[in-house]
């Protein structure tokens, strides 16, 4: 038989490398032995490392005795997941969990599951526009444009006090239509590191709820800010106020499993019978994209949280994390300020999470790269997680250097 020879072109243009992970390929590439890595959002301990945390490790170990099928879970994933889950986001006995209100999915990564929220967006509400903050994370228009939203910018955080823009926030939303969506970062606003206070929670509530805005709370860092019951606080105040909302949250960073690819997506309506309708989407849309998730992070996550004693390990841990990123933003501002006295460095140590705005340019960031080997996002993000007591003062003489 005689086939055709088909000449296949896709005449596509390369796309630009990734703000974020091309930059830490660009950084592994690296031979320099004196590269300091402050671009992704990955923690690093004392000695510029990201181990396996210990909780995690024992749950391993209990996994790898007692599993014995690797045969499919269901669509939603780790079956117990869901309710560790919904009791970590919102507390043990809240009643959204006592009456059944909240359905939750395991998904791969925070991202899996804001791409499942933006595919429930398109069906749930096809004519809204998405409000994401200006600025946000840099993949968040990249996943809603995946499901063909229409985006809207809101404005955040003012660069010349490096605080919340709350005026410029409300006017914006305040042109939001009625039935749009609005992204909010959880806690640890990535990445400006600024977050909303209680009464700003109490304001953006209001607002939802007046124009029944959508509201999706994308919760990668709980634990990272105030600590992981504190971290909760804003989520839990426009839950009062608004019946319906989604949670996307993530896994990587409090329980360090970022390959694992470990987060869950959970919608919270009013009534059992309405979050079942939407939970109804959520895995159907999950099936048409990739039929349930990898199981060994929400395995991990389900073991730490449903044993007691491993549960108490992990929270050690996360307040260990914690503790040493607010640590290193005191030691990095005080070094700033004895090599750059004439700029003021001084709201970096009030800023929340693995992330802070440090106010250089592009062009700075770029020689940061191109002469000192150091690696950070052009948008100025530094992860304060990356800096350690032995490369502190290398970064600094740079920055004092491109200033
Ligand atoms: C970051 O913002 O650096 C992290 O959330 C990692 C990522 O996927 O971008």
């Amino acid at each position: 038989m005689k086939y055709q020879k088909v000449e296949i072109m896709f005449c596509l243009e390369p796309t630009p490398t990734d703000p974020i992970l091309g930059l830490t390929e660009e950084f592994r590439n690296d031979p320099s032995t004196e590269k300091i890595n402050l671009g992704v959002g990955v923690y690093q301990n004392e000695n510029g490392e990201t181990p396996i945390l210990k909780s995690v490790k024992i749950a391993e170990k209990y996994l790898f005795e007692s599993e014995s099928t690797k045969a499919y879970f269901g669509i939603p994933g780790e079956p117990v997941l869901g309710r560790l889950t919904q009791e970590l986001l919102l507390g043990k006995k809240h009643s959204i969990i006592e009456n059944s209100l909240a359905q939750t999915a395991q998904t791969p990564g925070g991202t899996g599951a804001l791409r499942i929220a933006a595919e429930f967006i398109s069906r749930a509400r096809p004519k809204a526009h998405v409000w994401i903050s200006n600025p946000s994370w840099a993949n968040h228009q990249p996943i809603l444009l995946g499901a063909s939203l229409q985006i809207k910018r809101y404005r955040y955080y003012d660069a010349e006090t490096h605080s919340l823009d709350n005026s410029g926030m409300l006017d914006d939303l305040s042109e939001a239509n009625t039935g749009d969506v609005l992204i909010l970062h959880g806690c640890c606003h990535n990445p400006a590191g600024v977050d909303l206070s209680s009464s700003d929670w109490e304001n953006i509530a209001d607002l939802a709820s007046r124009k029944k805005l959508l509201c999706i709370v994308d919760f990668a860092y709980q634990g990272f800010g105030d600590g992981l019951i504190q971290d909760r606080n804003g989520l839990l105040t426009l839950i009062k106020k608004n019946s319906d909302l989604l949670i996307a949250n993530s896994f990587s960073k409090n329980f360090g499993l970022y390959r694992e690819r470990t987060g869950a997506i959970t919608v919270i309506s009013e009534t059992k019978k309405d979050s079942q309708a939407a939970f109804s989407h959520i895995k159907e849309i999950i099936r048409a994209i990739y039929s349930s998730p990898p199981s060994h992070g929400g395995a991990i996550v389900s073991t730490i949280l449903g044993d007691e004693k491993l549960k108490s390990l992990w929270l050690q841990e996360l307040d260990e994390m914690r503790q040493r990123i607010s640590a290193m933003r005191r030691d990095f501002v005080r070094s700033l300020k004895e090599k750059c006295p004439n700029h003021d460095f001084s709201f970096i140590e009030k800023q929340k999470g693995m992330f802070s705005f440090c106010g250089l340019s592009s062009e700075q960031v770029d020689r940061l790269k191109d002469e000192f080997h150091i690696y950070m996002v052009r948008s100025g993000r530094v992860n304060i997680a990356g800096i350690t007591p032995s490369n502190i003062g290398r970064l600094t003489d740079a920055i004092e250097t491109v200033l």
